[in-house]
């Protein structure tokens, strides 16, 4: 008899994307062991969480949801803590949740099946640690789709870049890319499936190297969108350092690449990026914006931005404000800077009150959907392809997104489409970080 009831367990994920295609691996790969996926704690034998260390806020919310269910523990339920907190934290999170009782992070999951084993014969203390030399990546047949319209692919794990700030290479380990082959037989085997949507996943996807050396990044990106039956290619996210202009002739050469990059830019201020460790300059990332703008496509731009970074002043925001107006980004994701453990940023006094970071980070929202508002109009009058995503049913609304990866909600089309079709969408409206318009016949 396993000590896990009925081999159910209950999975829940916080985080980026990266975190959420590899829950879709860890419910193949449990499920592949006889588990079967139940909708709530109270359901499961075994409950799972995929984490987020990113920031502190992020970190918290785990340790909130196992005080929330701790009473379950009594019941005989599992704990597991997975993703970024459990390597950061490691056994730590024994003494500090005495309910867990598996903590594994990114580069073990291989092993998970050996750990479930541990688990069932009633190991109260499981771990699956790696050190950040490891060389493991993720790679599975057992992998369970949870979006009906886009499919995820890693190609690179973990990296190598140690911006200041980040806690990403030592939670998800040294750049281990994985082989072009490897991506590619994937991205067939994906469209046979009936996927139009790939999206390349990676921490730095920009700093891809083929083990086998055969394509560089921007050759394996034009191979995926040249995979018979796949009608978009996304990917995300890229370095501004290693983000060469063979990535922009790619977008320019195969039409299913899709019209959007991610470049984060961090701050607009030359003196915080080198204090950040990012290795570029102001005039340096605007080099490669200048690329893209000249470029026949002139595809969507969207970043990050960290508000607040130690030392950062107000002159230095100004400069990130001013750079928001020069580039005249689609969508900004901002964060107030977050101290994080064992980061080289951690030694920098955390000098700005979080009062004024939360100030620095409502006026740089408010500015940047003065940009967007003027961005989105200029979509109106035009006809757009939208792939069907959802529907919004009180209002009548189908949900969609354009090749820009701009929401598009539109109505005119029934009420019997599926997620994944596409439609012609004239667009009648804007707002800050939508359109909406009408399907044309
Ligand atoms: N504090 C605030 N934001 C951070 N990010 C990464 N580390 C931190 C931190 N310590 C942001 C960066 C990154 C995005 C994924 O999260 O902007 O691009
Ligand atoms: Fe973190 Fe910098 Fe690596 Fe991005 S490139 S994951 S911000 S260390």
């Amino acid at each position: 008899m396993p000590e896990i009831a009925s081999k159910t367990f209950y999975l829940e994920t916080f985080g980026c994307q990266m975190n959420a295609h590899d829950s879709e691996k860890v419910v193949g790969t449990l499920m592949a062991q006889g588990y079967r996926q139940v909708p709530t704690e109270e359901e499961a034998g075994l409950v799972l969480y995929n984490t987020c260390s990113i920031r502190d806020k992020a970190e918290q919310k785990v340790f909130h949801r196992l005080a929330d269910f701790r009473k379950l523990a009594a019941q005989g339920k599992k704990f597991g803590v997975l993703g970024c907190v459990a390597q950061q934290e490691g056994e730590k999170i024994f003494e500090r949740a005495p309910h867990v009782s598996l903590v594994a992070g990114s580069a073990s999951y291989r092993n998970l099946p050996q750990m479930l084993v541990q688990l069932e014969a009633g190991n109260q203390r499981v771990t699956g640690l790696d050190d950040r030399q490891t060389d493991e990546t993720f790679e599975t047949e057992f992998t369970q789709r949870t979006n009906p319209c886009r499919a995820y692919i890693t190609i690179i794990e973990g990296c190598d870049k140690f911006c200041a700030y980040c806690v990403v290479p030592y939670t998800r380990g040294k750049e281990r890319s994985r082989k072009s082959d490897s991506v590619l037989a994937e991205a067939r085997r994906i469209a046979d499936g009936g996927y139009t949507e790939i999206q390349l996943l990676g921490q730095n996807v920009s700093s891809y190297r083929d083990p086998t050396g055969k394509r560089s990044f921007a050759e394996l990106l034009s191979a995926v969108g040249e995979v018979p039956g796949i009608r978009r290619v996304r990917f995300t996210t890229s370095h501004p350092r290693d983000f060469t202009r063979d990535i922009v002739a790619a977008l320019d050469a195969v039409p299913t690449l899709c019209d959007h990059v991610h470049l984060p830019v961090q701050s607009g201020s030359s003196r915080v990026l080198k204090a950040m460790l990012r290795e570029y300059t102001r005039e340096q990332y605007l080099e490669r914006i200048g690329w893209l703008k000249a470029s026949r496509r002139q595809p969507s731009i969207t970043t990050d931005v960290i508000v607040g970074f130690p030392g950062e002043t107000e002159t230095d925001f100004e400069e990130t404000l001013s750079l928001l107006d020069q580039v005249g980004f689609d969508g900004v994701f901002s964060f107030k800077y977050s101290p994080r453990p064992n980061t080289p940023a951690l030694s920098l006094p955390d000098s700005i009150p979080d009062q004024e970071k939360a100030r620095r980070l409502a006026v740089l929202m408010e500015h940047q959907r003065g940009i967007q508002v003027k961005n989105y109009r200029r979509h109106v009058g035009q006809t757009l392809q939208v792939m069907v995503e959802g529907r919004r049913e009180a209002r009548q609304q189908w949900i969609g997104r354009c090749s820009q990866n701009k929401t598009v909600n539109f109505t005119g089309a029934g009420t019997d489409l599926k997620p994944g079709e596409y439609r012609n969408v004239y667009v009648t409206q804007s707002f800050p970080n939508s359109l909406a318009g009408e399907m044309v016949v």
